[in-house]
């Protein structure tokens, strides 16, 4: 099952109205760790979402419309290689959303499995938090570790982050591991049903 999907639009204002007015979920994460794959990937349309070998390559807030809702994709943070002026106007779009967009029901917050939360990973995480969004816990990429290797960073993510050990969703866009699950998630937190 994939979700189907339609891109409506490109925006600089992080609080760009939407028209019908309908649930949002953000994906949210830092640069390169695979936000566009995931939403091509949970859209079974390739190429939707823009995605690159290079970092730092979505840079507005781009909006899907699924029949139930909206998914936000949004640069990803952290990125070192950015000017000064690119890094705080890529902050202004986040906080902006994460802050004060109205319709935004909650985020589906991206990490890489492989690596420790970064300190930019920390602060999104303080910013959600202190703004109350529902954070849906993600990790990326576990095609690039073998079962073993997987067990062992589950357990030390988890332990990084704070949350349940079950609360923690395993994904690969290249094998489409957990994408079941994650798509079911979003249209629960978008429709409320449970
Ligand atoms: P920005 O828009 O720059 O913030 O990046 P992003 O988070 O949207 O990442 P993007 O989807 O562009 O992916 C970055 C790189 O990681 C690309 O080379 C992808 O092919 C690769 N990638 C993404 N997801 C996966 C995955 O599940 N497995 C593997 N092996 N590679 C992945
Ligand atoms: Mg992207």
């Amino acid at each position: 099952m994939s979700l189907p999907t339609e891109f409506v639009g490109s925006y600089p204002d992080p609080l760009h109205p939407l028209d019908p007015v309908l649930p949002e979920i953000a994906l949210l994460g830092r640069s390169n760790v695979g936000k566009s794959s995931l939403l091509n990937a949970l859209t079974a349309r390739k190429g939707l979402a823009r995605v690159s070998a290079a970092p730092g390559k979505t840079e507005l807030l781009n909006v899907y419309r699924l029949p139930a809702g909206y998914l936000l994709d949004l640069p990803g943070y952290g990125y070192a290689k950015r000017s000064q002026t690119e890094r705080r106007r890529f902050r202004a779009l986040l906080e902006g959303v994460i802050r004060e967009r109205p319709s935004l029901s909650g985020v589906v917050w991206l990490l890489d499995v492989r690596h420790t939360p970064s300190t930019a990973d920390a602060e999104i995480h303080a910013l959600l938090v202190e703004a109350g969004r529902s954070v849906l816990p993600v990790l990326t990429k576990a095609d690039k570790l073998s079962a073993a290797q997987r067990r062992v960073a589950l357990r030390e993510r988890t332990r990084e982050l704070g949350f349940a050990e079950d609360e923690l969703l395993l994904t690969s866009s290249t094998t489409g591991l957990g994408l079941v699950e994650l798509r079911e998630s979003i249209l629960q937190a978008m429709t409320g049903r449970r």
